[in-house]
């Protein structure tokens, strides 16, 4: 069978490299690994600390996008308040609230597949709600309520719930045959594993129900692999329909995702939760929103104090991005 050349990419975050190594020679579908952050970092011994006057500035415009308050320097700088102290009330600040409310609705905007009826934000709300209720952030997947508008907590009880992936627009702005799409989505958005689909040429009869692509070896290596598979994770979403409904009568079929087995979104939300690479990516989304950037390989150190830290606390993220705020590395330069 011939196809046109095709990109093939496996992307993944710091904590995914050992496990995609491990697979690496098995892996069919990759032709790049990329561990992380592609940005130069300068070793830290280069790096000079800032003045706490400084960092307080820095710390401020990041969390609430205003400089501090003169009281605040004021208190800096008689020795009076330390940037911990002052982390610490920024972090409670309405300001904050707000931006990091913006942090998390960029993650989740309209698609072509969504309707002016779509509730867009829920997803949005409902991590942003886990965050400021300073809850165990991998509700995120596994939340058996909603939040509305108000930000009031509603428990769901007409459809299997879990978390942001239950939400209409979880299950509608990315859909395609046999959801395939929607898990490519999860695996890049929730455990940081980016497969490039292949363009499959024009002029050729191809099976593309899952029986055929697990039986064509072409195909194979990226849908149908209990690590990653495309095909064994959308199992998981396959008795939904594209407007994000449930299907009558539909029994959630055997599905698999990074090893482990279950059905149904629930599981999905469990097995995902429980993974380091959901740990990992969102250590990832805080950092970037606080250093601009990716995590770099060479920062590996850093990188398990933050998930020791983010466990620690049971994985509150306002303690990990207090975390960030107040370390060395973020008040350097
Ligand atoms: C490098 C990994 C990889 C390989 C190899 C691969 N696919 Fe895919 N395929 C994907 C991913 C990832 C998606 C989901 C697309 C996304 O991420 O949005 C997908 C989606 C699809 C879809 C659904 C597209 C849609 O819009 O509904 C079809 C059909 C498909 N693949 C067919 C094939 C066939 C046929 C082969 C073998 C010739 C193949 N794929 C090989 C990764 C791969």
């Amino acid at each position: 069978m011939s196809t046109e050349p095709m990109t093939r990419t496996a992307r993944t975050s710091l904590a995914n490299l050992a496990i995609i190594a491990a697979l690496a020679p098995t892996l069919a579908c990759t032709g790049q690994i990329d561990g992380g952050g592609s940005v130069d970092t300068p070793p830290p011994s280069s790096l000079e600390r800032m003045s706490d006057l400084l960092c307080l500035r820095k710390m401020a415009l990041d969390l609430t996008h205003r400089a501090p308050a003169p009281e605040a320097m004021a208190r800096v700088e008689r020795g009076e308040a330390t940037l911990d102290q002052l982390a610490d009330e920024l972090l409670v600040s309405p300001e904050f609230k707000q931006v990091s409310f913006d942090w998390m609705r960029q993650e989740f905007t309209p698609t072509n597949l969504t309707t002016a009826e779509t509730d867009v934000e829920e997803p949005a709300r409902l991590m942003h709600h886990v965050l400021l209720e300073d809850r165990d952030w991998r509700e995120v997947l596994t939340a058996t309520y909603t939040v509305d508008k108000d930000g009031v907590e509603h428990e769901i009880t007409d459809r299997p719930a879990a978390g942001i992936l239950s939400t209409r627009y979880g299950l509608q702005s990315t859909v395609g045959s046999f959801r395939r799409n929607w898990a490519g989505r999860f695996e890049r958005q929730f455990a940081g594993i980016t497969l490039v689909a292949v363009t499959l040429p024009l002029d050729q009869m191809i099976d593309v129900s899952p029986d055929g692509l697990a039986g064509n070896a072409a195909c194979a290596g990226c849908h149908v692999h209990p690590t990653y598979g495309i095909d064994s994770l959308a199992r998981f979403a396959q008795c939904y329909d594209d407007h994000g409904d449930r299907i009558a009568d539909c029994t959630d079929p055997d599905a698999s995702f990074l090893l482990q087995t279950g059905r149904g979104l629930p599981d999905l939300g469990r097995i995902a939760a429980s993974t380091n690479e959901f740990k990992s990516q969102a250590i990832n989304f805080f950092f970037k929103r606080l250093f601009g950037r990716e995590l770099a390989r060479e920062e590996a150190a850093y990188y398990s104090d933050a998930a020791g830290l983010f466990a620690a606390s049971g994985y509150q993220a306002r303690a990990l991005i207090k975390h960030f705020v107040t370390s060395e590395a973020y008040c350097s330069r």
